[in-house]
């Protein structure tokens, strides 16, 4: 079989290493793919993931019998719906259902009309009624552009004069470009974070084992939010009981609510969740893999990954047992320093011969030039460990992290540690 992959980061090679376990592919195209992913894919880097005319063009010229599209963008864009044109099957919504991730206010809506619990909100397109709203509420409250932001637009105030500044910033000033022509203003939220991501064909809904992201840059979780320098897998937080309170108030009332709104949502529905103390609650949903809970999570899949996404577009997933490894997987990001804000780019990485059997080197940012591996982006590396407990699971990735050198190398020390105390604290 021929493969198309859309997207060119840590998601995409960890998703790329999974399908290639399956015997039956033979060629994995990604466009446009990394330097590291070269290795495992032939990569186009000429066709970036928003360029859906080079896509489909591409795809018409190569047979392909299957495609994932990874990335919010191209999903947003209609990238399945024209493949599906084409009568390509495709892993991932058409632009309808990824509206759940697209637009904050559809998302919100929807919510809110299905009784599915989240932050209280109000919606505004007009800067003046935003701030007038403001003055009656308390802080911190949240800011949200409606648009995709790169995952960055969300602010935080945590007063007034800070909520005025956060309101010129994106609906005066455009930070978030057009995205932010409407936000919505949001209640704060407290708990435990938790990511579940789930496969779905529109009926049946299989989560996937629960994660732990680490958005801030800093040990300790301070510093700017970026687009997540490590993840644990399983989730401590997230227990059995919990799972079901989720399966039955969140999971299964959103996949039903999207069929009855005519947008059955099918590929990987990822919730982004906050333990409340009155419960969980949905902080927001992606319409594709987390980055980069997606290098902890698929790691442990036993079942076949392309079985699993052909029964999601054949809409068979209620035939499928999909299996889980019973053991921890951890992830640490390497960044460039500097990462989220000013980076250099272009520096050679240098790697040990081999790894160790139970690690797994993702890339995010890389490029091959001449056979030899330099950094490409902010994110560089993801470094994955599969264990028996966590605790060996970060050894491992830690251990293996020291030995992969380039210059400006950054990477946060903690990762996992506030697992490792929500589980001593069980
Ligand atoms: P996002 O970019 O949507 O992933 O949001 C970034 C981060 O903002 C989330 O991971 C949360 O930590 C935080 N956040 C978003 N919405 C809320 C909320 N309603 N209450 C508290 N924190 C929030
Ligand atoms: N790690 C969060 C995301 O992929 O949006």
């Amino acid at each position: 079989m021929n493969l198309l992959v859309i997207g060119g980061g840590g998601r995409e090679h960890a998703i790329i290493k999974k399908l290639r376990e399956n015997p039956r592919v033979s060629t994995i195209y990604a466009l446009p793919g990394n330097g590291g992913i070269s290795l495992d894919a032939t990569c186009v880097p000429e066709i970036g993931a928003k360029g859906i005319p080079a896509i489909v063009e591409f795809a018409k010229t190569h047979r392909i019998d299957f495609a994932v599209v990874a990335q919010d963008d191209p999903l947003a864009l209609g990238c399945v719906d024209r493949l599906h044109e084409l009568n390509i099957p495709c892993f991932g919504p058409d632009s309808k259902a990824a509206r759940i991730e697209a637009s904050k206010v559809f998302s919100k809506n929807l919510m809110q009309k299905y009784g599915i619990p989240t932050a209280r909100y109000e919606v505004f397109d007009d800067p003046r009624a935003a701030l007038s709203y403001l003055q009656a509420q308390s802080f911190p409250i949240v800011i949200k552009a409606d648009g995709l932001a790169l995952g960055k637009g969300v602010l935080i105030p945590q007063n007034y004069a800070e909520a005025q500044e956060a309101i010129r910033s994106i609906m005066e000033d455009k930070t978030f470009g057009e995205s932010g022509n409407r936000i919505v203003i949001e209640e704060f939220l407290t708990g435990p974070e938790v990511s579940v991501l789930s496969f779905t064909d529109g009926r049946t809904i299989v989560p996937m084992v629960s994660s732990m992201d680490h958005k801030r840059a800093g040990d300790g979780d301070v510093g700017p939010n970026t687009g997540g320098m490590g993840t644990v897998a399983p989730n401590p937080c997230y227990t059995p009981e919990i799972a079901q309170i989720c399966m039955e108030t969140i999971f299964l009332p959103t996949i039903r609510a999207m069929e009855a709104e005519g947008c059955p949502f099918k590929g990987c529905l990822y919730f982004g969740l906050m333990l409340t103390p009155t419960g969980p609650k949905v902080i927001e949903y992606n319409c594709r893999f987390g980055d980069p809970e997606t290098q902890v999570v698929l790691p442990l899949l036993k079942t076949d990954l392309l079985t699993v996404m052909e029964a999601v577009e054949n809409e068979r997933l209620h035939e499928l047992d999909v299996q889980w490894l019973d053991a921890s997987a951890a992830c640490v990001i390497l960044a460039s320093g500097g990462y989220p804000g000013h980076y250099e780019k272009g520096k050679a990485m240098s790697f040990p011969d081999t790894f160790p059997q139970n690690i797994t080197c993702y890339h995010a940012g890389s490029k091959m030039v001449d056979g030899q591996l330099f950094t490409n982006g902010g994110r560089v590396l993801g470094i994955t460990a599969v264990a028996p407990t966590l605790t060996e699971a970060l050894q491992d990735a830690y251990a293996t992290a020291q030995t992969i050198h380039f210059d400006g190398k950054y990477m946060r020390r903690d990762i996992g540690q506030r697992a490792l105390k929500a589980m001593e604290e069980k």
